[in-house]
């Protein structure tokens, strides 16, 4: 596998703040490689200094074989940017938008061939402003794709937006990486990032705590399966923390037990049958990414 980016040893200080603070990692060409973690983790810093847009106080920077800092105007011909907190003038309309972004590039892609991958044909002559705020984001997916780039940055691209429209964004997330190109996707979604990357980068305070497959994070924790249900009479736990490979924690009547093993669940439910325990809203679910940010940092992630 190529390495497009290398990042060594990455910081970036404001003032006394180190917002990127000695980071490390590879993407490679054609995957999805996703940033995640809280508010204010340091991950936009992060892409926009791999983008040029910032200059970071020290650490070195290779994207597709350039420096951002030394080579930006060559390597912006090559990357797609979508940015958090991208404007337009409201009178803008969303041909011309597409036109104005494609005269930055040596090489665009036609306006209709765009506006059509992103279902936005039928808006062409609409103003800018008066897009829904899907439509908005489907516009930001088009014009960083204007010069047909590499490598594409998307930095939270769904927030904001309703569960529809988020889930077309991750179709045109895929539709981006089957066409070929390395994409990096910045979130603090983990769900997003656990259904759309192929590795992804747990950030927080400025240093990356993990990064690898979402299947191999999920695994890295504790417990794997969690069965939960509530109890008329608590005094089943005992019994219950008896199952060998079982942790049980009870609060009042509720009852959470880790298993690495679904045979614990057939014990669980057998040993309440047999002592005719009463019991309710019983669940049996698989870890996802946001419980391993939860079991590196101790923290959740939403504030
Ligand atoms: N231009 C700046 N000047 C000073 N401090 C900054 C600047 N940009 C970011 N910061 C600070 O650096 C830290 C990291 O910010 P950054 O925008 O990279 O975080 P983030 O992970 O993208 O957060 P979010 O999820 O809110 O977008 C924050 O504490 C932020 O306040
Ligand atoms: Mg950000």
């Amino acid at each position: 596998m190529r390495p497009v980016i290398t990042v060594k040893d990455l910081t970036k200080k404001y003032g006394s703040l180190r917002a990127v603070d000695g980071v490390s990692f590879a993407v490679y060409e054609n995957e999805i490689f996703g940033i995640v973690g809280p508010n204010g983790a340091g991950k936009t810093t992060t892409v926009e200094c791999l983008e040029g847009l910032r200059v970071p106080s020290s650490g070195s920077i290779r994207v597709l074989g350039l420096e951002p800092k030394a080579d930006g105007y060559k390597l912006r011909q090559l990357i797609g940017i979508q940015l958090q907190e991208g404007k337009f003038p409201d009178r803008i309309k969303v041909k011309e938008a597409l036109e104005l972004f494609a005269s930055f590039y040596s090489r665009s892609v036609p306006a209709g061939h765009l506006l059509e991958k992103v279902g936005l044909l039928d808006k062409a002559d609409d103003y800018f402003d008066n897009l829904s705020g899907g439509q908005k984001q489907r516009l930001s997916i088009a014009l960083a794709l204007v010069n047909d780039p590499q490598v594409v940055f998307f930095d939270e691209l769904t927030t904001g937006l309703d569960p529809q429209a988020r889930r077309a964004m991750w179709g045109m997330v895929r539709s981006t990486r089957e066409a070929g190109k390395t994409v990096i996707l910045v979130t603090h979604f983990m769900e997003e990032a656990e259904r759309l990357c192929d590795r992804v980068a747990i950030v927080d305070q400025g240093k990356i705590v993990a990064l690898d497959t979402p299947a191999n994070l999920i695994r890295s924790i504790d417990g794997g399966l969690r069965i939960n249900f509530s109890v008329n009479d608590s005094g089943i736990a005992a019994q219950l923390e008896s199952i060998e490979g079982c942790r049980l924690t009870a609060s009042n009547r509720d009852i959470t037990i880790q298993c690495a093993d679904y045979r614990v669940v057939g014990e669980v439910i057998r040993i309440l049958g047999e002592n005719d325990c009463d019991f309710h809203d019983f669940t049996v679910s698989k870890p996802a990414l946001e419980d391993v940010f939860l079991s590196i940092t101790g923290k959740e992630i939403r504030e």
